[in-house]
C-alpha cells in the first residue's frame, strides 16, 4: 500500500454548469395543477406560452422545467460546495493483470460530519492519451465490483439481504459479488475508465437514515424534510456530481466524455444526475422505471403510489400527493429526458422487465424528440420500439434484450457501441 497523501483541494465549481437552487419559486399546491390525462407537452410553458426558439427553450423553459422536478419530485438539490477536497488512499499501477491503474480517492466537502464519498477508480494502462469514463453508483460496495482483496470494505450501512452482508455491513464475504455485473475487464478493454460508488455512503437505501448526506449538507438538518426538500435519488445524484467535480481535474481522465451509468433505482438516478449537471457527457439509465425513464402517468408497471409507499425517502414530500393524481404532474418523465438535451440518452430494458415498462419508456423517448428536433441534436430514429437485441442508436437511443431485471456483459457491450457511436471510439 502507497502512503496517503493529500492530491487535490479547492476546486472552484462555480459555472461548472450545475444547476444551484437559490430560491424555492411559488408554484401552486399541488390540488390547485390542472389535471391532464394526455403528456404534458414539454414545448408548452407552465403558463401556456408555447416556446418556438433554441433561446426559449434554454433561456426559459429548461430552467422551469428543472424546477418544477425538484419542487414536486425530488426535491431542491443543493448549490455545490466551495471545495471539495480529494485524498488519493492508495493506487495500484498494475491492476487486473497490469491492464489498468485502479486508485482508491477519498472526497470530502461541507461541515466536518458530511459523509464522504469514496470513490473506485479503474482507468486502462493500454491508451494514448486521457480515457473517456462510466461513472456510475453500484448497490452493494466497491469492494464489491471486483474480487480484489485490497479494495476498501464499505463500512456503511447496507441491505441485510445482500450476499456476505452480516448485521447490514459488509464482510470479506461480499467481495466482487457484483462483479458479473459491472465487468470491469470489458471496460477496460474497450478503452474505457470506470468510477463508481457506493450509493449507501451518501445516503442509506432506508427512511430516515440519520447518517444521509441531506441531513448533514449543506448544514445540520431537521430530521423531518419540508416537502420540497431532496430525497434520496437527488442526494445521489448530487453525490454523483461530487465525482465529477473530481473527474474533471484528473489528467487521466477524458473530462468532456463522462458517462452517466446505473441500474434500476441508480438508473432513475444516472438521468437526474445529467439532467441537473451538463458536465455529464451522456446518460444511460437501465431498467430505470418508474420515477425514472417511465411515465408516471397510465397503469402500465410501478405506479407513482406504489413506488412512494415502498420507497417514500427516494422523493421529495409533496410527490407522494400525486399518488392518486398522476394527472396533476405538470410535467412527466419525457420532460427529464429532455432536460438533458442536446446530449445523448440511452434507455436499455429487459422483456420480462414489465415492472420497469419498457414501452412506456420508449414513449417517453419519442415524447422527448421535439425538444432535441428543435435543439437540431437528431432525436429518436425510430418510429416504433424495436425488436429486441437491436440497439437504436440515435441521439435518442432504446435497446431491449430477451431476459429478466439485471445488468450484464451483453448490456455493457450495448452501452459501450453507444459511447463508442456518440464520443468516437477511445484511442488505444
Ligand atoms: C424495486 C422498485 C423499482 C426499482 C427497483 C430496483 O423494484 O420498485 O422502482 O427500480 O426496485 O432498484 O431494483
Amino acid at each position: 500500500m502507497r502512503t496517503a497523501f493529500i492530491a487535490a483541494a479547492l476546486l472552484l465549481i462555480v459555472g461548472s454548469g450545475q444547476t444551484g437552487v437559490a430560491a424555492e419559486p411559488s408554484f401552486p399546491e399541488v390540488s390547485k395543477l390542472p389535471a391532464r390525462a394526455d403528456l404534458p407537452d414539454p414545448l408548452v410553458m407552465f403558463n401556456g406560452e408555447r416556446v418556438t426558439t433554441k433561446e426559449q427553450w434554454l433561456d426559459k423553459r429548461r430552467p422551469e422545467l428543472k424546477q418544477l422536478f425538484q419542487h414536486y419530485m425530488y426535491g431542491y438539490l443543493p448549490a455545490p460546495p466551495a471545495k471539495v477536497e480529494a485524498k488519493l488512499e492508495r493506487e495500484d499501477k498494475q491492476a487486473l493483470g497490469g491492464k489498468a491503474t485502479l486508485r482508491e480517492v477519498t472526497l470530502s466537502f461541507g461541515p466536518p460530519e458530511t459523509p464522504k464519498i469514496y470513490l473506485l477508480l479503474i482507468v486502462p494502462n493500454d491508451r494514448k492519451g486521457p480515457a473517456p469514463v462510466f461513472l456510475g453508483l453500484n448497490f452493494r460496495g466497491n469492494h464489491s465490483v471486483l474480487s480484489d482483496p485490497k479494495i476498501r470494505l464499505s463500512t456503511s450501512w447496507m441491505p441485510g439481504n445482500y450476499p456476505g452482508v452480516k448485521d447490514n455491513r459488509a464482510t470479506d464475504a461480499s467481495r466482487g459479488t457484483q462483479a458479473d455485473a459491472w465487468n470491469v475487464e470489458q471496460i477496460i478493454e474497450r478503452g474505457y475508465a470506470l468510477a463508481t460508488i457506493y450509493n449507501g455512503d451518501i445516503a442509506p437505501d432506508r427512511p430516515d437514515a440519520p447518517e444521509r448526506l441531506q441531513l448533514h449538507y449543506p448544514k445540520k438538518a431537521e430530521a423531518k424534510p419540508g416537502p420540497h426538500d431532496w430525497g434520496t435519488i437527488a442526494a445521489w445524484s448530487w453525490g454523483l456530481h461530487r465525482a465529477v467535480d473530481y473527474l474533471v481535474t484528473d489528467k487521466d481522465i477524458e473530462k468532456d466524455k463522462i458517462i452517466v451509468v446505473g441500474h434500476s433505482r441508480l438508473g432513475k438516478t444516472a438521468l437526474v444526475a445529467a439532467a441537473f449537471d451538463d458536465r455529464i457527457a451522456i446518460s444511460m439509465p437501465h431498467q430505470a422505471g418508474c420515477g425514472g425513464t417511465a411515465p408516471s402517468r397510465g397503469k402500465i408497471g410501478e405506479s407513482v403510489k406504489q413506488i412512494n409507499d415502498r420507497f417514500p425517502h427516494w422523493f421529495t414530500g409533496a410527490f407522494k400527493e400525486f399518488n392518486d393524481q398522476t394527472d396533476r404532474l405538470p410535467f412527466d418523465q419525457h420532460c427529464l429526458a429532455a432536460i438533458v438535451a442536446p446530449r445523448p440518452v440511452l434507455f436499455t430494458n429487459a422483456v420480462e422487465d414489465t415492472w420497469a415498462n419498457p414501452d412506456g419508456q420508449f414513449q417517453m423517448l419519442q415524447a422527448a424528440d421535439p425538444v432535441y428536433r428543435l435543439l437540431g441534436a437528431g432525436g429518436l430514429d425510430a418510429k416504433k420500439a424495436p425488436e429486441t437485441n437491436t440497439l437504436i442508436d440515435s441521439k435518442l437511443g432504446y435497446f431491449i434484450r430477451p431476459g429478466k431485471h439485471s445488468m450484464t456483459k451483453d448490456d455493457w457491450k450495448v452501452f459501450l457501441d453507444f459511447a463508442d457511436k456518440h464520443l468516437g471510439k477511445p484511442k488505444g
